[in-house]
Formats: structure tokens, sequence, C-alpha cells
């Protein structure tokens, strides 16, 4: 088929006309399916139920040092889930914290750290008249919230199949002391799926930041979340490199099991320098006595070392390659070559990023939700919810089964071609009254 932009009117209106149809008969099959957040779905879930077996009553809940996982203590983490971790996030287990279920939370408290008692004995950004973030767009709403909670002012900075637009972040880091913070979802970002490359990475270690207390917020969320046995993405250390660099303390790498074992039980994690390592737990010390080490321990009998989680990951991978291939054997074939969007295709993560024409997005994700697809809301992955283009779309392929996923993707499709020729459509008639209106201006002079 041709690109709509290069149809007739005619040729347009006859597609128009025969896409509301199709989209009518979706409607009258009263779907209810959801693609909005990144969810595992019930078989990813049931792969970790082995895991509940790890520990019952006739457990030695003890630890290699002695500990006794059941009682107060280790406010940092048991020593073996710091190893694990460790091998996770390729960082020394002398460099990992522990947390509790949600690195997301982590996320929250050190920005909160930072806000109420300043970093390393830096100004508490509080007691500033201006704090600015940097935010990678599109990105993960959530990181977005957080800032947006604590008043800070958030600068959008444009994400390339690469990273970071890094000429974009020098200049802002390396010039402005307001500039506190930049979020950063190193390997398939979310939603694009896009991982750091080699010299992204290199930069970032080497910013000279205008503020002492910058901080790079290095959410490694799906670092070992391939989709493919033979196609994985592979980033440069960032700990180790910013060390090389000479900027030892200038960043926080998270990361959880979130999306490993259960989501809202699993076990989160910050890989740091010393120096920061230092100051985190100053704080924690008033916060908690320890997280919880029987769930840590839980998840070290389970996994037993790095190998024990790359199996499960391959598990996780079977279940939901087929959902993303799928996608995009749909996308592929409805839309190639219409001229309306274009999509990413992941090597890993739990995301695709769709872009469709400017001031469409908002549109799209409206008619799906009438046809009763629920997807994420269009302008969530900008800053304050506000997609200055209205094109991105967040695309979840995780938790529907595969055969919704295929009708909620065909669905889509239909959405995106429905208002994109509606639009075009709009525009070339505005185009034909232009031209008349000028025609008439002609003829009167
Ligand atoms: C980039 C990113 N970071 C963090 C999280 C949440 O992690 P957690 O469950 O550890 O709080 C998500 C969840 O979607 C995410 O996409």
């Amino acid at each position: 088929m041709k690109a709509y932009a290069e149809m007739t009117k005619e040729e347009l209106a006859s597609e128009y006309e025969q896409l509301k149809k199709v989209y009518k008969k979706y409607q009258g099959m009263e779907l209810n399916l959801n693609m909005a957040r990144g969810k595992p779905c019930k078989e990813q879930l049931d792969i970790s139920m082995e895991m509940m077996d790890a520990l019952n009553s006739e457990a030695d809940l003890t630890c290699e040092d002695g500990t006794d996982c059941r009682n107060y203590g280790v406010l940092d983490g048991i020593q073996e889930c710091k190893e694990l971790m460790g091998a996770m996030m390729e960082n020394d287990p002398d460099n990992i914290i522990i947390f509790g279920n949600s690195s997301l939370n982590v996320m929250f408290d050190t920005v909160s750290r930072a806000y109420s008692h300043g970093i390393m004995g830096n100004t508490p950004w509080c007691k500033l008249d201006k704090v600015k973030f940097l935010c990678p767009v599109p990105g993960y709403d959530r990181h977005f919230g957080i800032t947006e909670y604590f008043g800070f002012e958030m600068i959008p900075v444009p994400m390339t199949p690469e990273g970071p637009d890094m000429d974009v972040v020098e200049k802002y880091v390396n010039n402005d002391p307001a500039v506190k913070g930049i979020w950063c979802v190193p390997k398939y970002s979310n939603p694009q799926g896009y991982s750091c490359s080699d010299e992204t990475v290199r930069r970032f270690a080497r910013l000279t930041p205008a503020a002492n207390d910058f901080r790079i917020f290095w959410d490694n969320a799906y670092g070992v979340h391939h989709l493919y046995d033979e196609r994985q993405d592979y980033l440069i250390e960032i700990l180790q490199e910013c060390k090389r660099a000479g900027h030892p303390d200038m960043v926080y790498k998270f990361a959880s099991t979130s999306k490993i074992t259960f989501p809202g039980s699993g076990i989160s994690a910050i890989a740091t320098s010393l120096n920061n390592m230092k100051d985190i737990k100053s704080t924690m010390t008033h916060q908690t006595i320890g997280h919880d080490k029987v769930n840590q321990l839980r998840h070290v009998r389970f996994f037993k070392n790095m190998e024990g989680i790359r199996q499960h990951m391959r598990k996780h991978a079977a279940i939901i390659r087929p959902k993303f291939e799928a996608i995009e054997e749909i996308f592929d074939t409805e839309l190639s070559g219409l001229g309306i969007g274009s999509w990413t295709k992941p090597n890993g993560g739990y995301f695709i990023s769709f872009d469709g024409l400017e001031n469409t997005a908002k549109e799209i994700v409206a008619y799906a939700k009438k046809a009763g697809v629920t997807l994420t809301d269009a302008g969530a992955t900008w800053p304050y919810h506000k997609d200055p283009h209205d094109n991105n779309i967040r695309i979840a392929p995780t938790y529907p089964t595969l055969d919704d996923i295929k009708i909620a993707a065909k669905l889509f499709t239909v959405c995106v071609k429905l208002v994109s020729a509606k639009k075009i459509l709009e525009e070339k008639t505005s185009d034909v009254v232009v031209e008349k209106e000028d025609n008439k201006e002609k003829k009167a002079n």
C-alpha cells in the first residue's frame, strides 16, 4: 500500500471509510485487554513458585556467617545476598547495599535524603532556590513522578539508540550547578529498549559536573532481561568507569529482582562508592534495623548463583519473546510503508516504544480504550505528562496472553491508521480550502 501522505484525497477517504468499519467490528467484540503497565504475566510468576519451597519450617535460616535471619539486624543485607546481587549487577559485593522490595522506593529515598539532608555534606536540596533534573525522553513515568513530587525542574533530554543525547547532557551538567541529577535506564530502556553504547557510558563517567553533589541515577532495572540468547546488549560497567575517570562518587546504580521473581516481593539494591554507602547508611540507620533477611535468603537459596539467575531469565524470555515478536510482526505487516509511525525492536526489557505522527498519540490511545484496549496514557513518557509532540506511546507486551496480544496489536494498528488517515485527510482538505482561498485572493488582486 502507498504511504498515506502520497494517496489522493479520494483514495485516503476510501481507506478511512474502510477503517471505520473495521474499527466498529472491534468495538463489537467487547474486548477488555491491558497493555498499559509492564507487569509479568501469570506464567512468568509461576516460574518462581519453586522459590517458595526454598525455605520451610524445617529450614535452617542461618547465614554462612552465622547470622540468624529470623532476628533483627544486618542493616545493609546478608553477605550471600550481596554476593548474588553483586554478580547480577556486575559489582563488588562490598559496594552493595540490599534494601526492601522495591528499587523505586530506594530511588525515592535517595532523592529524599539529598533533599532533606544533602549528599555527603553538601547543602540539602530543599535549601536551594532551584534544583534541576535531566530526564531522558521518552522515559519512565515513575522516575519523573519522583522528581515532580519534590518540585524539581525537569529538563527533557532526547534519547537516541545509543542512550541519552550526551551533547545535551554535558551542556547542562558541566555548566549549570542547579542540575543535580539525571535519570537513566541504561539497558533496555523504558520504553524504547535502547542500551547505552560504550561511548555514552564513557561520556557519562567523564562528566565534569558544575555541582559537587550531581549524581547519575543509573536505574539498571533490566540488566539481565534479555529476550534472545544470541542478541544481547552489553554495557561498560558504570561504577568502574566512573572510578577510572576520577569520579568514583558520581553514580548510584539501582536494581531489583522485581521482574525476575515477584514484583513487590523481591529484593532491591544499590551499588555505589564506599563514600556514598557511608552517606546512605547514616540515614538508613534511622529508618530500619534491617530489611527482610528471610526473603534475601530465600532468593539466594533459590538461585544459588548468577548462573541460576541466567537460567531463570531464559525461562522468562521464552514466555515473553513470542509476545514481542507477534507485535513486531503485526506492526510490520499492518503499518510498514504507510509513513504513519515507527517502533522499536528491542533485544530485551519490557517495552516497545511507538512514535506516530505529531498530535495523534492521545487520540490513538482514546480510540483503543473505546474499543476495550487500555494503553499507557499518551504523555506518560514525558515529564509532567506533557509530550510536546503528542506522538509517543509505550506498549507493554508482557501481561496479556499471546492470543490477546495479537488482537490488541491488530486493534492498535487499526487505531493508528484510523487516526492518521483522519489527520492527513483533514490536512489535505484544509490544503484544498487554503488553495481555493489563495486562488480567490489571486483573482481579486
Ligand atoms: C525503569 C524501571 N525502574 C524501576 C521499576 C520498578 O522497580 P521496582 O519494582 O524494583 O520498584 C520499573 C518498573 O516498571 C522500571 O521500568
